[in-house]
């Protein structure tokens, strides 16, 4: 069972959906999802339309459009606007001229997207290549992500030292870039980092400092981050309204890190587009983002299997796993549906990496309760690849599985895997991008953001918002105020 799109982007979901007495989801169980089917996708066309989404409500109380899926259609008087998007690319040119150190900063839906491009473009030794082999894109950091004194004390001490070998092997001081991502402007991970950041930093000789600020754009209501900008004469770029931070990874919160790595930012939007033209159908087995939609909220409500585990293979996909955590928690994981209905949903999101956590969590997948969907991700062209060397043939063990390369190798664990998994009544499917490339990176995101909107329709909940997470911030703002008043701080 496969849906296979022209441009070799594949949902393959045999061992998820079967016939009747196979034990897995059913024609039957998506025919009695039909007319809540028909109803999600007039509302997901609505959305799309107009930005309207019945019941979805700001965090102040009001209602708001959502107009994410606006971002990959660059047009004039779009988020995205030929001019926005020729600005990011003036910005990043100049940032592989002129900047040595980018430090990201931003949480939450101002971090995890930027953390994926970054992985996928850079890898894991970006930062100890030298300018000339990143071909003059600069270091990237990232901050804000927590509040963790520890490890801000030693990025600081980091960018002291890299500060101090440039000016004494290059002779100048180090051009260091913060851009500070948050929409409200005042987030605490990220403003607290900045601050200690700014501060310890900017009072470096060896620095040259400067600040890009991404933040929600409306100046008559400036967001803390915004009126600094304003006042100090930063420059900026937006966060807009009708774009929550999950979603925000095309908007120029994902972007601007984009343009600091020399990421394809054309071949993400057109994969993006090209992956929301691909679900404009109402037939459900056509339609990528129904499809998955409907498998996993009938996996979940007729079969209880309501854990999904994101399991890409490759170690540069662990953090699209630690995004998609976020997108189906906060998106679906609701106390009530439009109706002010106390009826709690939501799928638990877990993140695992193949082949790491087959030594770690597949145990529980294969034996453990009846609760899981695995959901792989699987690149079927790596850029590069080794055969597996013959240096021990007098370990037999050893010199069985040489002369097979490392990516057919993950490949061969990922299949025995999900064959395994399926011998034992377990549910999984397959997301298969034909290149690790922006392009099909952005059909693949696209394709998961655009689900969670179909599937907050069949749940009856507000996908949109994320009120559960003002509960601990009710409770922080006035320890934090207390623990100032006590220690006497000013
Ligand atoms: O999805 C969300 O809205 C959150 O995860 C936010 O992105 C996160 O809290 C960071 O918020 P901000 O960008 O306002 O700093």
């Amino acid at each position: 069972m496969k849906l296979r799109l022209d441009s070799g982007f594949t949902f393959d979901y045999t061992h998820l959906y079967g016939e009747e007495g196979d034990g897995k989801v059913t024609a039957a169980d998506l025919e009695g999802l039909k007319e809540a089917l028909g109803e999600a996708h007039e509302a997901v066309k609505t959305m799309r339309a107009t930005g309207v989404v019945r019941g979805h409500l700001s965090k102040d109380g009001t209602p708001e459009k959502v107009l994410s899926p606006q971002l990959p259609f660059v047009a004039e008087g779009h988020l995205n606007s030929p001019a926005s998007i020729a600005r990011l690319k003036a910005f990043g040119q100049r940032v592989q001229k002129e900047t040595d150190v980018v430090v990201s900063l931003g949480i939450g839906g101002s971090y995890l997207g930027n953390k994926v491009l970054f992985d996928v473009q850079c890898g894991e030794f970006w930062n100890m290549k030298t300018a000339k082999e990143r071909d003059g894109w600069p270091e990237i950091y990232f901050s804000g992500n927590n509040i963790d004194a520890r490890r801000t004390a030693d990025l600081i001490a980091h960018l002291k030292h890299r500060a101090a070998v440039m000016r004494s092997h290059g002779g100048r001081a180090l051009r260091l870039m913060l851009l500070v991502i948050s929409k409200s402007g005042g987030t605490l991970d990220t403003m607290s980092n900045f601050m200690v950041l700014y501060d310890a930093l900017g009072k470096v000789p060896d620095i040259e400092m400067e600040v890009v600020a991404v933040t929600d754009p409306n100046e008559a209501k400036p967001t803390l981050l915004k009126k600094l900008a304003m006042d100090k004469g930063w420059e900026t770029f937006a966060v807009p309204d009708g774009v929550g931070g999950r979603f925000s990874v095309f908007s120029e919160v994902g972007l601007s890190l984009a343009a600091c790595i020399g990421f394809d930012i054309d071949g993400f939007l057109a994969g993006a587009r090209a992956m929301d033209e691909a679900c404009r159908g109402d037939d459900v087995y056509e339609n990528p983002a129904m499809l998955n939609a409907a498998l996993k909220f009938a996996a979940s409500e007729i079969y209880g299997r309501d854990i999904e585990v994101m399991m890409p293979y490759g170690d540069y996909l662990k953090s699209l796993s630690e995004w998609y955590i976020q997108l189906l928690a906060e998106s679906l994981g609701k106390g009530e549906d439009r109706d002010g209905n106390q009826t709690p949903y939501g799928r638990t999101p877990l993140v695992a990496v193949g082949t790491t956590d087959m030594h770690a969590q597949t145990q529980q997948h294969q034996e453990g309760v009846l609760d899981k969907v695995v959901q792989f991700i699987r690149v079927e062209k790596w850029p590069e690849d080794q055969v597996i060397p013959n240096v021990f043939p007098e370990a037999e063990k050893l010199a069985a599985f040489a002369g097979v390369t490392m990516a057919e190798a993950l490949e061969v664990a990922r299949t025995s895997n999900a064959e395994a998994l399926a011998a034992n009544n377990r549910f999984s499917a397959v997301f298969s991008l034909p290149e690790l490339t922006a392009f099909h990176l952005g059909e693949l995101m696209y394709l998961l953001a655009l689900s969670v909107a179909y599937e907050g329709e069949l749940a009856d909940v507000d996908a949109f918002n994320q009120p559960g997470v003002e509960a601990y911030k009710r409770i922080m703002g006035p320890r934090l105020a207390e623990i100032k008043k006590t220690a006497g701080r000013g």
